[in-house]
């Protein structure tokens, strides 16, 4: 490679370094779970959002199994070209019943869900309204669209409504996450959905961390708030509750008809391979079938939190099981997640870009999968390293 492209990427690596937040990757030597191997080692997995273990359920290694001894690996080309596999489209239907929405279509990830459906929606002359704290994949899914994008101050409605009354071009899209993944809050959709009707926008919600979750079997927000028919757009992730891998977007039958037409990443890259899509479908079923993995996931995590809050640590505002152990310092985070690896935690800490600069934390990812002599373990661990650190 040229050498003066190596120096710069050398230069912006050491800078990475000297500010902690240089990313440390760690190698499992086995599935997801909640204990991981990690150089040979035992390790309480505080880390993966594999909220409900579905990432290495039986049920779900078995359908996958089926998934590729029925349809193989791949999925040959893009769908439009190879055609869609029954499989894609029993897992469509399947999704839009779960979220009680006209269709849904699936994508490769989240992210490109989001990359997928922001530009199909608005282009350059509309506006589009975007919480100050959404994720990543909603930003870079704005910026590809040419329209305006006003941020407003996160989850503030003032803002919110002060902007919708000023004079706004075009089509108007408002886009929120459901859950915020850093902080655990949940966005107040009923309030954006009054704003949205009274003003005439368009409201998407990207669930990634709200599917499985919330609502009744982890329907996800709209269904916990009761919106049903009236957010124009959810996104979701397989990623995280769902255990597997892969993307989608749920709404009425003429969007996904529009998207299927005019969504990029659906005309230009191939599908979710069958084994993944064939888990999917198995974790859905897992979901409709009972309550019993959500409940415990909430019950972990109020377990968690309350025990953190009561020995001193900040857990930030968190709605939800994801449990945010406020640290501020990158440095001091990175430490405090060191010292837990040493301790058997594998609990990563999260600085810069992912959080606003001095808000770093150790964002304790609970799962279903940890039982409370897990829960009692960590806790113990993380007071002796937050005493070491005089954190707490
Ligand atoms: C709100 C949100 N959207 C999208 C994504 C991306 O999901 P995926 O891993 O499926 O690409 C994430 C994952 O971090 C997320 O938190």
């Amino acid at each position: 490679m040229n050498k003066k492209f190596e120096n710069f990427m050398g230069q912006k690596l050491a800078q990475l370094q000297d500010e902690g937040i240089y990313n440390k990757i760690k190698t499992l030597e086995g599935p997801q779970g909640a204990w991981v191997k990690i150089n040979g080692e035992k390790m309480l997995n505080f880390c993966s959002n594999n909220y409900l273990g579905l990432a290495n359920h039986p049920e779900t290694v078995a359908a996958a199994k089926t998934g590729l001894d029925d349809y193989g690996i791949g999925p040959g080309a893009v769908r439009t070209i190879a055609g869609t596999m029954s499989l894609h489209t029993r897992l469509e239907k399947k999704l839009a019943e779960f979220k009680k929405v006209e269709a849904a279509l699936t994508f490769q990830s989240g992210f490109v869900a989001n990359l997928a459906v922001i530009p199909a929606l608005v282009a350059k002359g509309d506006t589009i309204l975007s919480d100050e704290l959404n994720h990543a994949s909603i930003i870079d899914g704005c910026r590809l669209t040419g329209a305006s994008v006003t941020v407003f101050r996160h989850s503030d409605m003032g803002h919110l409504r002060e902007l919708l009354e000023s004079d706004l071009p075009g089509r108007k899209l408002i886009v929120t996450d459901g859950v915020f993944s850093m902080d655990g809050d949940v966005a107040l959709l009923p309030e954006i959905v009054k704003l949205a009707e009274k003003y005439n926008a368009l409201v998407m919600v990207d669930d990634a961390h709200g599917e499985g979750v919330l609502g009744s079997n982890g329907r996800g927000i709209v269904d916990h708030f009761d919106l049903h028919g009236r957010v124009d757009v959810e996104v979701g992730t397989f990623s995280k509750a769902i255990g597997t891998v892969g993307g989608c977007i749920a709404g009425s039958a003429t969007l996904v008809k529009y998207l299927k037409q005019k969504a990029r990443p659906f005309l230009f890259s191939s599908a979710v391979t069958p084994p993944d899509i064939a888990a999917t479908i198995k974790s859905i079923e897992i979901l409709s079938r009972d309550d019993k993995l959500v409940q415990k996931l909430w019950n972990n995590g109020d377990y968690f939190k309350k025990k953190m809050k009561d020995a001193g640590f900040d857990v930030g505002q968190s709605q939800t099981p994801i449990t945010p152990v406020m640290i501020g310092d990158e440095k001091q985070a990175s430490e405090l997640s060191e010292k837990l690896l040493d301790k058997n935690i594998f609990a990563q800490s999260i600085g810069f870009p992912t959080v606003p600069k001095g808000t770093a934390r150790i964002r304790v990812m609970i799962s279903a999968t940890h039982s409370k002599k897990d829960l009692d373990f960590a806790f113990e661990k993380f007071v002796e390293a937050g005493k070491e650190l005089a954190i707490i």
